[in-house]
């Protein structure tokens, strides 16, 4: 999984695709959508558009909560929209009422299995709901996407998350940063680069996979602009401090 991808949620329509089509011309390998988002069909037409091999492509979608019992229907009606025969990783969007959590994963696992899905994962569970999934499957979700920025960070979740070797993925990291920050501030002036800039560089010092959406063309090329400079043990430890304010 590339470790900056592109968040979709809420680019629909034109303005979706245009979106989708710019973060490809600028580089992203990653793309996040969802079944909920009601974009499928605009990624994978940005996908075929771009001129790029779909293997080429990191394509992550997810199963709402509204399809529990359809997850076959649900993944299969996604491969239509998104115009391909596999996705790289599905998600459990989020974690469905209690008697269906063990049956919705035991479908997953089927699924992936038939090669539908390359993995499988989950999104907003608790370390709680990941141990039942793997008390009764055996197999443990590879990634858990959930909200991350310097405001969550939580250094006892990532290894709990970590030591059952699922990789946690983090979603909204910029809408959940106050953006004026002057820590932030100060290291984006030190590297000469903006602060969302700087943000996104700390979930990858991390290693934490990142999701930005934006739909404006000079904010999708920055938000994937994040390999030519790194922060320092000391920035990154500042910057952890935020969540502790
Ligand atoms: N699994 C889940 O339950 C879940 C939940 C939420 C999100 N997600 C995924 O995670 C992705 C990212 O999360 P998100 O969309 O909630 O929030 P986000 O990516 O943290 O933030 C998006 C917001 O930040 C703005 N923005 C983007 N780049 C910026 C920059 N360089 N400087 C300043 N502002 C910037 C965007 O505005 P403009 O568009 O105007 O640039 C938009 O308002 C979603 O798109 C979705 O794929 C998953």
């Amino acid at each position: 999984m590339p470790m900056v991808g592109f968040g979709t949620w809420q680019l629909r329509g034109s303005a979706g695709y245009d979106a989708i089509r710019q973060a490809l011309e600028a580089g992203y390998r990653h793309i996040d959508t969802a079944t909920m988002y009601g974009n499928e069909a605009e990624v994978g037409q940005a996908l075929r558009d771009s001129g790029l091999d779909r293997r080429q492509v990191f394509l992550t979608t997810k199963l709402p909560p509204g399809r529990v019992g359809r997850e076959r229907q649900t993944l299969c009606a996604s491969l239509r929209a998104l115009g391909t025969d596999y996705v790289d990783l599905w998600l459990v969007h989020w974690p469905p009422a209690a008697r269906a959590v063990n049956p919705v994963w035991h479908e997953f696992l089927a699924l992936r299995d038939e090669g539908k899905t390359r993995a499988v994962g989950v999104s907003n569970y608790s370390i709680r709901q990941i141990d039942s999934l793997i008390q009764a499957s055996g197999v443990a979700p590879v990634v858990n996407q959930v909200p991350w920025s310097p405001a969550l960070h939580d250094p006892q979740v990532l290894a709990a998350n970590r030591e059952r070797q699922v990789t946690v993925e983090g979603y909204s990291p910029l809408k959940g940063t106050n953006l004026n920050d002057p820590v932030l501030a100060e290291v984006a002036a030190a590297h000469g680069v903006t602060p969302a800039q700087v943000v996104l560089r700390w979930h990858i010092e991390h290693r934490i996979p990142v999701i930005p959406k934006s739909a404006r063309p000079d904010r999708i090329a920055a938000n994937l602009d994040l390999f030519g400079f790194s922060l320092s043990p000391g920035e990154a430890a500042r910057i952890d401090a935020l969540s502790r304010r």
